[in-house]
């Protein structure tokens, strides 16, 4: 009798030894599991492919389009039209973006970048007051805060070259959606009453957005956009030309210039979204693929993943103090040559060669001091701290379907709604990506970033964007994992926990989607930190001489994930809607 509970204790020991050598043996970069029951959170499942936004209608659509048959670009542009519709917030087709796509037969991958552009009449000092200073309402709230908008430009091009089903198709489940109208969710009347004010500012946004005595809807009552509807349906059956040249643009137009806007039909007529080849590098064995300047978000996170590369994350615990301070130490070293070397490399040199090396990674972990935060003035000299007063903004959705090919999208309005405008007459709203632009060299955006001279505005130019949407790819050169994130300059550091915590500690991508978040981007000097992390953990940063903030939840990681068995997960933040991964069966 005595002796059962002990050979109880030695059976048990045996089996969790070998569940840990079984799974030690699995953790390569060749053969991924991450599926571990004791973990909190678990993603969704499925069989032939799997959609991650933030919007659970515009996922189901996604997912619909691949049981049809479609590859992941079809489902991906669907998504993008149908999140303009149902996130109206930042899904859109007045801004712009990046997408990143995997095509799995050809072991090949291409960005997109559908990033707006500066309008032709545009000029380096022109949010600037007759004091020097930035006017903040005139580039965030003016419909001179407007770039070109991109995004229906770069959703046709990927379709056009990459997806296999016509226009029309992608696009009806969105047009159907805008015209007989869609249900408001809890989450979309609590976002629209929150932006009351900015939307109210403008007479098409009230009359679209909100009931006729101007009162936010309530959940379960019905959103019509018909004037959107109208718009998208001009798309469907006249491609890019009828956003870009034909009625649609001459609306905008027209609305611009009662606004005394900048924007003319000859900006609309010479945008064009442009391939580029993705930002590539390695970590720890995985390859990462992500996207180039414009976007400093390749960049960066592969400057930081280089630099946490020199330190062996197996000595120290998932989220202990220790891992909290490398890598937001290596998140500020980053953030400055991200704010200083970058811009639109069809108008400035970017050192990227440099700036993803290992070698410069590697001067810098050296730099780190394991035990001291580096005050930012010693990273930089000078610096002005204005706060950032948005937490939130953009939209990511993520893609894979049953052949492997992967997308990974972010596209955004800048602030949420834009600009506030919606351009009378299309319901689109406008962006407000004039801001992501170095308005006064060292003066700080909406984000908090204090930005250089190679972000100054010029006319056609790109503003530098934080968007990060990334693909990661196995030591067999297989697409394993596609994420990314909104939330301005918060959305590089998301990417980057969830790359982290994927290699280096096995989570599963659910867990890492829910875990309390950090960030650090030298300017303000601040270790920013969602609630949630222990009292003990903040003590010893603050001991550390880390300036502790905390702040609201943020940013919302959207990932899909095809795993050894070929089986495909999913994870919608749990800060959005949260149930919006949905599986193909
Ligand atoms: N508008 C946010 C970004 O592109 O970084």
């Amino acid at each position: 009798m005595k002796k059962e509970p002990r050979k109880l204790v030695i059976k048990t020991k045996i089996i969790l030894f070998l569940i840990l050598f079984i799974s030690n043996k699995a953790i390569s970069a060749s053969s991924f599991p991450i599926e571990e029951s004791f973990q909190i959170f678990h993603p969704e499942y499925s069989e032939q492919g799997m959609v991650a936004s933030q919007e659970k209608t515009a996922s189901e659509i996604g997912a619909k389009i691949l049981k049809q048959g479609g590859n992941a670009v079809d489902a991906a542009v669907a998504v993008g039209y149908a999140l303009a519709v149902t996130l109206p917030k930042a899904g859109n087709i007045g801004g712009g973006g990046f997408m990143l796509v995997w095509l799995n037969k050809e072991k090949k991958s291409i960005v997109i970048n559908y990033r707006e552009k500066a309008p032709f009449a545009a000029t380096k000092d022109m949010f600037l007051d007759k004091k020097g200073r930035v006017n903040v309402d005139e580039i965030t709230t003016s419909y001179n805060g407007a770039g070109v908008p991109g995004t229906v430009y770069g959703l046709n091009l990927a379709l056009k070259k990459y997806g296999t089903l016509p226009l029309k198709k992608v696009m009806e489940p969105a047009i159907n959606l805008a015209r007989n109208g869609i249900t408001v969710t809890h989450a979309l009347s609590i976002s629209l009453t929150e932006s009351m004010k900015h939307l109210q500012k403008n007479e098409e946004s009230t009359r679209i957005f909100f009931k006729k005595n101007k009162e936010p809807y309530n959940p379960g009552e019905t959103l019509y956009q018909k004037d959107l509807a109208n718009t998208l349906e001009e798309i469907a059956n006249k491609g890019t030309d009828a956003f870009y040249r034909g009625s649609i643009a001459k609306k905008i137009v027209e609305d611009v210039k009662t606004h005394k806007g900048i924007m003319t039909l000859k900006d609309l007529q010479d945008y064009k979204a442009i391939e580029m080849s993705p930002i590539e590098g390695t970590y720890n064995g995985f390859t990462v693929l992500s996207v180039p300047p414009p976007s400093s978000g390749g960049v960066t996170l592969i400057e930081i993943l280089n630099i946490l590369e020199n330190y062996d994350f197996k000595k120290i615990p998932f989220r202990s103090a220790e891992y909290f301070h490398i890598l937001s130490e290596a998140m500020n070293f980053a953030y400055y040559d991200r704010n200083n070397s970058l811009g639109d490399p069809d108008f400035v040199k970017n050192p990227i060669e440099k700036l993803i090396s290992k070698k410069y990674a590697k001067e810098i972990f050296q730099k780190i001091d394991l035990k001291n935060h580096i005050p930012s003035e010693i990273v930089q000299k000078e610096g002005i701290r204005r706060e950032s007063n948005q937490d939130g903004n953009t939209t990511h959705y993520s893609v894979v379907d049953k052949f492997g090919n992967m997308v990974s999208n972010t596209y955004t309005l800048n602030y949420y709604y834009g600009n506030g405008k919606t351009a009378k007459g299309t319901g689109i709203l406008l962006n407000n990506e004039m801001d992501d632009f170095t308005a006064k060299v060292g003066a700080a955006n909406s984000f908090g970033l204090v930005q250089g001279a190679k972000n100054s505005i010029e006319p056609q130019k790109r503003p530098l964007s934080s968007m990060t949407p990334t693909i990661l790819l196995n030591s067999k050169k297989e697409a394993i994992l596609a994420t990314g994130a909104p939330g301005g300059s918060r959305i590089i550091t998301q990417s980057l926990l969830m790359i982290t915590g994927f290699i280096d500690y096995q989570k599963n991508i659910a867990s890492l989607a829910s875990y309390p978040r950090f960030h650090r981007q030298l300017w303000p000097d601040k270790f920013y930190y969602e609630d949630g992390i222990a009292y003990e953990t903040l003590e010893v940063l603050k001991k550390m001489g880390h300036d502790i903030e905390r702040v609201n939840p943020y940013g919302s990681l959207q990932t899909v994930q095809k795993n050894i068995e070929n089986r495909f997960l999913g994870s919608s933040d749990p800060r959005s809607e949260g149930d919006a991964a949905v599986g193909v069966w």
